[in-house]
């Protein structure tokens, strides 16, 4: 198991038959193990910036490097496999008949012998705490059990980075702080994308803003989080009454 640093440099995108610039300019730099909140107002280019991580979007300008490797077509199915991506809606994810094919999926298809795949999906739901549910029916699930296989997915192709799209919607609060403690105990680098402010503040020490396609603040997830105007500026805000010195 390793993390890896991400490189991005001056990325920009538009849509076909759009000629707005979704990513217009953004650039970041991602230390191996960080774990990054990525902030921002509905259609900021958050998604966009973060399909483009594991090349579901094709680059139009500018550069991405995941740890040693350049983004580009001869890499990219190793880049699929470094960068696992958990999208905002698991039914995304999940489509098989069983969580442990579902788990299986990845793995059998970067060639993992079949005689080894039980022990990939066992060690990669034990990681999510889900062992129970490998028989079960994914579409059956509840929120909560479908993020932690949708996570258990990408973490049986042992990827060193996550990228994870607004995973606290559609949590309960006891599945949101389960999560939360998940992710504080994987090793891989992660970028949270995320409207949730208390759940970056809980998972992640560094926050970027991300406003019209480029990063506008980055720092500590303490101080952006303690900057009213920032917040107000690019329609964040925070839980009524809360307090951010509170944790
Ligand atoms: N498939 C698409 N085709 C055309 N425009 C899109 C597509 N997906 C997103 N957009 C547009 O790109 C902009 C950024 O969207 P997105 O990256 O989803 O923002 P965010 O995740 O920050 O809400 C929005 O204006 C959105 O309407
Ligand atoms: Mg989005």
């Amino acid at each position: 198991m390793s993390c890896t640093t991400i490189e991005v440099s001056d990325l920009r995108f538009t849509y076909p038959g759009s000629h707005h610039h979704v990513l217009d300019g953004l650039s970041a730099s991602i230390a191996e193990g960080e774990r990054v909140a990525l902030l921002g107002p509905n259609g900021s280019g958050k998604t966009t910036f973060v399909l483009h991580l594991n090349g579901l979007l094709t680059l139009q300008f500018g550069s991405i490097r995941i740890g040693d490797l350049e983004m580009g077509e001869e890499n990219l199915p190793e880049i699929r496999r470094r960068v696992g991506a958990v999208f905002q809606d698991a039914d995304d994810q999940l489509f098989m008949q069983s969580v442990r094919e579902d788990v299986a999926f990845g793995p059998a298809n970067l060639g993992v012998p079949r005689a080894e795949l039980d022990a990939v999906v066992e060690r990669a739901l034990g990681q999510v705490g889900a062992e129970a549910l490998i028989d079960r029916t994914p579409h059956h699930l509840s929120g909560g059990e479908k993020r932690r296989v949708a996570i258990a997915t990408v973490l049986a192709m042992d990827p060193h980075a996550l990228v994870l799209d607004e995973p606290t919607s559609g949590l309960d609060p006891v599945g949101r702080r389960e999560l939360a403690e998940l992710l504080a105990g994987l090793p891989q680098t992660q970028l949270v994308v995320t409207h949730d402010l208390p759940f970056a503040l809980q998972t992640c020490p560094r926050s970027m803003i991300v406003s019209g396609g480029r990063v506008v603040a980055d720092g500590s997830t303490r101080e952006i989080l303690s900057n009213a105007e920032l917040l107000a500026a690019n329609r964040l805000e925070l839980p009524y009454g809360f307090d951010v010195s509170s944790l």
